[in-house]
């Protein structure tokens, strides 16, 4: 599977969701996560993302992304379209450990 990492908080640009064939991105408040059940490893979101900010889980040090993006796939709700940034996406681009001011 593929996993969203914390450079998608505060950003949320969401041209991942408009290329999965499988739709299994799934929407908080200040990120999105991918359902690991659900992707088929295509790889065609990762260079998509402008912040940088999806991984194959095939890097190494991931276990906590994972174990998020599977725990919040099954209680946040699908979003299958795009939708216009965060509007504080271009300052937070980059910005160090955002997880433990932002995720949610
Ligand atoms: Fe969707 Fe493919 Fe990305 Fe998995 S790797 S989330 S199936 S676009
Ligand atoms: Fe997040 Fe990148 Fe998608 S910022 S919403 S993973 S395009």
């Amino acid at each position: 599977t593929y996993v969203v990492t914390d450079n998608c908080i505060k950003c949320k640009y969401t041209d991942c969701v408009e290329v999965c064939p499988v739709d299994c991105f799934y929407e908080g408040e200040n990120m999105l996560v991918i359902h690991p059940d659900e992707c088929i490893d295509c790889g065609v979101c990762e260079p998509e993302c402008p912040a940088d900010a999806i991984r194959p889980d095939t890097e190494p040090g991931l276990d906590k992304w994972l174990k998020i993006n599977a725990d919040y796939s099954e209680q946040w709700p699908n979003l299958t379209t795009k939708k216009e940034e965060l509007p504080e996406a271009k300052e937070f681009d980059g910005v160090e450990g955002k997880f433990d001011q932002y995720f949610s």
